[in-house]
């Protein structure tokens, strides 16, 4: 039967998400929460957490509704939500359905203070602002803060985190001196420790603490330069997501013809290009320029003109095997995201939040 849907997927390999997360387990040693905020990075939150439910030590995600999804889908482990509560309600769902919280600031602790339910069912992580100067207490005020939270009735366990700036910075100066602001804020308090995102876990061990929360590792991407990756074969990540889709029309341009919006790309040569059923809306960054790598039919070549809303263009003048109904991947295993990601000026992190509308596909249960 004629196929009536377009052929544009993002297939997610769990196989391979299971992989690193067991690399930054090993790496890291003790534990580890895998970060799956963000739907997973765009991976999808529910189906991830079920790939990685027995492994995995626990789970961290951004706010409470990204947790409760996940409880409601079955998920047992401990979830850590990262920014914490917003407000009573919050924390009330937070005691009910066994959530950890991350602390950051006062106006969390009085609303642990008020709690009056639930001796003893709020684990919560402090965390300390060691330089970043995003979220967290100063490490002058972490003391009074820790003894604030555990003279709660409500409070079972503390556990001290922070939060790196420029882990993925390998020779940067400013990650040691916030694991040594870390260590100085809370010396002689008891209570477990958490320190390394990604680039912690594969770069900084003294950094390795009680628990690790790696997130963009999991699917296959490193935060680090490549010239680190390189030298450290053994952290080897692999690609959990692939963006792919196929060529749905082919046509020449002759030199002097310019193609797409724009104009942008004007051929200088007789030029095969085939257009693909992918474009900004599915999240493919429309910034890049001519030249972005993808493989078609495992074959390395370039995008050509300006991404559109629904389509993008790719040069197959050299590929003369190529043509309607060619595989064409835009990240995955032959086509580096870290690669798409600098041609558009942004990261991985991005790319991966933002793929929407094609479906997902998952594959290596
Ligand atoms: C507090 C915290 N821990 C861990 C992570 C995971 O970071 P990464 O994806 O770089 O490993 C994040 C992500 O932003 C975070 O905010």
């Amino acid at each position: 039967m004629k196929r009536m849907t377009r052929p544009s997927k993002a297939l997610i390999d769990l196989a391979a998400l299971r992989q690193n997360y067991l690399t930054a387990q090993t790496l890291h040693g003790g534990r580890a929460l895998a970060v799956i905020k963000a739907n997973a990075y765009g991976h999808g939150a529910v189906p991830c957490a079920h790939a990685l439910a027995d492994i995995a030590d626990g789970f961290a995600v951004a706010f409470m509704a990204e947790a409760l999804e996940l409880r409601q889908a079955g998920i047992t482990r401990p979830i850590l939500v990262l920014e914490g509560c917003f407000d009573a309600d919050e924390l009330l769902a937070a005691q009910t359905h066994q959530i950890w919280i991350a602390v950051h600031q006062t106006a969390q602790i009085e609303m642990i203070q008020a709690s009056t339910s639930a001796p003893k069912s709020v684990c919560a992580w402090l965390k300390v602002d060691s330089g970043m100067h995003r979220a967290g207490f100063a490490p002058e005020a972490v003391k009074e803060a820790y003894q604030r939270l555990i003279a709660c009735p409500a409070v079972a366990s503390v556990t001290f985190m922070s939060h790196f700036a420029r882990a993925d910075e390998p020779d940067e100066y400013a990650t040691a001196a916030q694991i040594q602001a870390f260590e100085m804020a809370i010396q002689d308090l008891p209570g477990e420790r958490s320190l390394c995102n990604s680039a912690g876990v594969l770069a900084w061990p003294d950094a390795r603490r009680d628990w690790a929360r790696p997130g963009v590792l999991l699917y296959g991407a490193s935060p680090l330069p490549a010239a680190f990756s390189a030298q450290h074969p053994e952290q080897k990540l692999l690609p959990v997501m692939t963006l792919q889709s196929e060529i749905f029309a082919v046509k020449t341009l002759q030199p002097g013809d310019a193609l797409g919006y724009g104009g942008t790309f004007v051929a200088d040569r007789p030029t095969r290009v085939g257009l693909v059923a992918m474009g900004y809306a599915d999240g493919y960054p429309r910034g890049v320029p001519t030249g972005t790598p993808v493989s078609i039919d495992g074959k390395p070549s370039r995008i050509v003109g300006r991404v559109s809303m629904d389509m993008l263009n790719v040069d197959l003048t050299e590929l003369t095997e190529a043509g309607l109904g060619s595989r064409v991947e835009l990240w995955g295993r032959d086509v580096d995201i870290n690669e798409v990601a600098q041609h558009a000026n942004t990261i991985a992190y991005e790319l991966l939040c933002n793929v929407k509308r094609v479906p997902r596909e998952y594959i290596g249960q």
